[in-house]
């Protein structure tokens, strides 16, 4: 069961079917387009809609919010460098903004970063500092085999890419992303995690994590690496932060913060160089573009992050929507992870090829069948567009991601949404596809206009 209990509650908004089909024609076929005022269970993602604990709460009120050298800030980096054990810590405002100041301050351009799989904003700041993000997924990501390290990265490509003679770019950045949010949740293995440090550091290429979800990424550790076995998450989340030369993190996810993020670095002349840049566009130093009270809130959340009752049912709930979705005949990845459940839209609907984008058509589907919002994870967010005006590079896979906020929605919240899953799997034969009509030049899945083929 839920290790607390509910102090505050918010209620949520239900519309007739004939309104969602309205909303949904409204927003151009896209959910990010929906006003939240239009959706009753709004699994679009774990990002910054967690629900702050008492704790949290009451440490707002400590709140330093003096321009430099404030309490909070001390606080705050004191808990990040505890958990990371690096030399600099930089607050941002998420994680999107460590990224560009990061990819600005690396030597980026005619380059390549390496990642077991960069996710969307991390593609689109690489880009422009004019790098090219390489994914190289494992090969147990490949296969429907319930590995239980999906989120390794393939190590023969990255040796092929970080050997002396590799013909094209040099590498700018090894990047593990833990847990690998474009990939399906998956966590990263220590030991794989050693191994991607000892090569990267061999051809003298930095490695960094993106840690959004290092405390979900060490609790499944601890759950399925027998070498972690009777460890706790915090211990394996500190040695994991331990091998990298730095890690970026949007505090939004797992620190429930309902905004903020860090940078951390070891290279004293990085550092410098990132800093100058978060004085010039974030903020000061000591507050990045954060108030004292997120400061204080984000503290308090990275201790609670890796609490291990909270992971347990965390883990335990994910694993129970994702079995009680595969009964209703919804196919989905496994294992699961933590943060949220992916359906295969190509595996249920074999009818829609990659460019009829069936993951929106499935995601268009339960909203209009039952108000629930989630994330599109196929070609329309991961395919690349032809600068030359030829058809796209589709995505890996079609995926559809659950994604579930940190202790906001109950079990019956849930139930919910497997019913609808249900009905939508019970006409996947009759559902359409869609094209898209307008887009963006980068990060079109936030804003691209669609509609029904
Ligand atoms: N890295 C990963 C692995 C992420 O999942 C995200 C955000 C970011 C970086 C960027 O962080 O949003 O704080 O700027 N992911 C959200 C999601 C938006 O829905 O998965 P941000």
């Amino acid at each position: 069961m839920e290790p607390y209990r509910i102090k505050a509650v918010e209620p949520i908004p239900f519309l007739t079917p004939g309104q969602r089909a309205a909303g949904l024609a409204a927003a151009g076929y896209n959910l990010f387009r929906l006003d939240a005022a239009e959706v009753t269970i709004d699994l679009l993602t774990d990002s910054g809609t967690g629900a702050m604990s008492a704790r949290q709460w009451s440490a707002l009120m400590n709140g330093d919010e003096s321009y430099a050298g404030a309490r909070s800030y001390r606080r705050f980096e004191d808990a990040v460098r505890e958990l990371t054990g690096h030399r600099h810590v930089l607050p941002v405002h998420q994680g999107r903004a460590a990224e560009r100041i990061l990819f600005q301050s690396l030597p980026v351009a005619g380059r390549v970063t390496l990642a077991n799989g960069h996710f969307d904003t991390t593609i689109a700041n690489v880009l422009l500092a004019g790098g090219d993000p390489v994914d190289l997924p494992g090969p147990e990501a490949r296969d429907d085999a319930p590995h239980p390290f999906k989120g390794n990265l393939d190590l023969d490509r990255l040796a092929a890419h970080l050997a002396p003679g590799h013909p094209g770019p040099p590498a700018a950045l090894v990047v593990l992303t833990v847990t690998d949010n474009a990939g399906g949740g998956h966590p990263v293995s220590p030991a794989h995690a050693r191994e991607v440090a000892a090569r990267a550091r061999a051809a003298g290429v930095p490695f960094f994590l993106d840690a959004a979800r290092f405390a979900e990424n060490a609790h499944l550790v601890t759950r399925r690496d027998p070498a972690a076995a009777g460890r706790s998450a915090a211990e394996v989340a500190r040695e994991l932060f331990r091998l990298a030369d730095g890690s970026w993190c949007s505090m939004k996810k797992d620190a429930f913060g309902n905004i903020g993020g860090f940078l951390t670095l070891q290279d004293d002349e990085l550092a410098e160089r990132c800093r100058n840049l978060l004085i010039a566009t974030e903020g000061y130093t000591s507050y990045g573009g954060l108030s004292g009270r997120d400061l204080e809130a984000l503290a308090t959340g990275l201790a609670e992050a890796t609490d291990p009752d909270y992971l347990a049912d965390r883990e335990s709930t994910t694993a129970w929507f994702a079995r009680a979705l595969q009964d209703a005949g919804v196919p989905v990845l496994t294992p699961p992870g933590c943060h949220a459940v992916y359906l295969d839209a190509a595996a249920l609907l074999p009818h829609l090829p990659a460019r009829s984008l069936p993951a929106v058509s499935l995601a268009c589907e339960l909203y209009r069948a039952g108000g629930v919002r989630c994330a599109e994870m196929g070609s329309l967010t991961f395919g690349r567009p032809d600068p030359a005006g030829g058809p796209d590079t589709p995505a890996r896979r079609e995926l559809l991601r659950l994604a579930l906020p940190r202790r906001v929605y109950t079990r019956s919240h849930l139930e919910h949404v497997v019913r609808t899953a249900a009905a939508a799997a019970a006409r996947a034969d009759r559902l359409g596809g869609y094209r898209i009509v307008r887009q963006p030049p980068h990060l079109r899945h936030f804003s691209a206009v669609l509609a029904p083929e």
